[in-house]
């Protein structure tokens, strides 16, 4: 398939380069130490506050999912334009995780091989890759060659990401339109294995569900009362709350086991499981952290393809927060 496809390009290279593809070792001749200097940068942020590695991994998605992966999510608001992180579906992304970027940039750029030669894009991506790894989950080669966007606007992101709210047909068809299926999106889903949601993301499964529920039927009872007692009405808005409950801190399958006892936190968490065209696979990512972690890899490969610009589209941005 892949030398078939080569064939194709040698004859017909002028339709390869319009959709030039991402590659393992895209920087090996302008910055050849670009993953170990991310790394570094990464794990130095990471030791000093853990929304580093769940805050890298959600502004990730958060930018494939909006404009494709070209770090648009990272760019500011201007005199003119309201970018996409100011939009209300990314307010809560980390200051921690724009974070990270900025420094591992500012460390690649320090080398003067390396100098302006990396992606914001391909930084975002190597990094997401590392917090996974480093907090517990698998290492997986990360394609790179992306280019920065231009463009980052306020009204491009509502509708474009998931909500906590959302059915498993509402999941689909949005995870589809990017190429990534059921399985992928079980598997991505995983990454609320670690990190924290605010109060009010799930609150309304609380109190005053529906008519005929107080509260959503599909939650476990002892942790509705616990996820109460943390997130009382009236809360202070700030509050946040590790989304699973048992080990937040860890990238590990329990997200799937706390599934399995109506322990999601989103309606579109336990949706995977009580809908029964999902459920076998987070019956297996369960009881097999193998099969989890080997989807997980595959599907955060696919993610990082979504939208891409390659070649002499977009730019390498200087400053990852302005376009240059
Ligand atoms: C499937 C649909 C998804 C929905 C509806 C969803 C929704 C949410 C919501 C509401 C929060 C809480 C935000 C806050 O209150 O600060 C959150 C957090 C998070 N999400 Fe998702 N998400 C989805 C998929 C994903 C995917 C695919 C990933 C990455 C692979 C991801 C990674 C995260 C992480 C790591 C956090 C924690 C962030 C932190 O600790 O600051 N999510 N998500
Ligand atoms: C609900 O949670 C409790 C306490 O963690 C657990 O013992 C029980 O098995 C769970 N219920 C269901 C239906 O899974």
């Amino acid at each position: 398939m892949a030398q078939s496809l080569l064939k194709l390009c040698l004859i017909f290279s002028l339709l390869c380069f319009a959709s030039a593809q991402l590659r393992r070792n895209f920087y090996a001749q302008t910055c050849p130490n670009v993953e170990a200097i991310v790394r570094d940068a990464v794990g130095r942020k990471l030791r000093q506050t853990f929304t580093t590695a769940s805050g890298t991994l959600r502004l990730f998605f958060h930018d494939c999912f909006v404009q494709g992966c070209d770090a648009s999510v990272i760019l500011v608001s201007t005199p003119n334009n309201k970018a996409e992180k100011d939009s209300p579906d990314d307010i809560t992304l980390p200051g921690d995780a724009f974070d990270t970027v900025i420094k591992a940039k500012a460390a690649i750029d320090a080398i003067p091989q390396c100098r302006f030669k990396v992606s914001c894009a391909d930084v975002l991506a190597i990094a997401a890759r590392d917090v996974v790894a480093m907090t517990g989950g698998p290492f997986f080669e990360v394609e790179l060659g992306r280019r920065d966007g231009r463009v980052s606007r306020e009204s491009d992101v509502h509708g474009h990401l998931p909500l906590p709210e959302f059915k498993l047909d509402q999941l689909v068809s949005m995870f589809a339109s990017h190429g990534l299926t059921l399985e992928d999106m079980v598997a991505l889903s995983g990454g609320h294995t670690i990190g924290f949601s605010h109060c009010n993301r799930f609150t309304n499964r609380l109190f005053d569900y529906s008519r005929r529920f107080p509260v959503d039927p599909s939650m476990n009872a002892t942790y509705v009362k616990q996820l109460q007692v943390q997130c009382p009405r009236n809360v202070d808005p700030n509050i946040a709350v590790g989304m699973d409950s048992v080990t937040p801190f860890a990238f590990d399958n329990q997200y799937f086991k706390n599934l399995l006892q109506g322990k999601g936190m989103f309606t579109s968490d336990q949706v995977l499981y009580t809908d029964p065209r999902s459920r076998k696979i987070v019956e297996l990512f369960a009881r097999n952290n193998e099969a989890f972690n080997v989807a997980f890899a595959n599907a955060m490969t696919k993610l990082g393809r979504v939208g891409v610009k390659t070649g002499n589209e977009g730019e390498i941005r200087r400053d990852c927060a302005l376009v240059n």
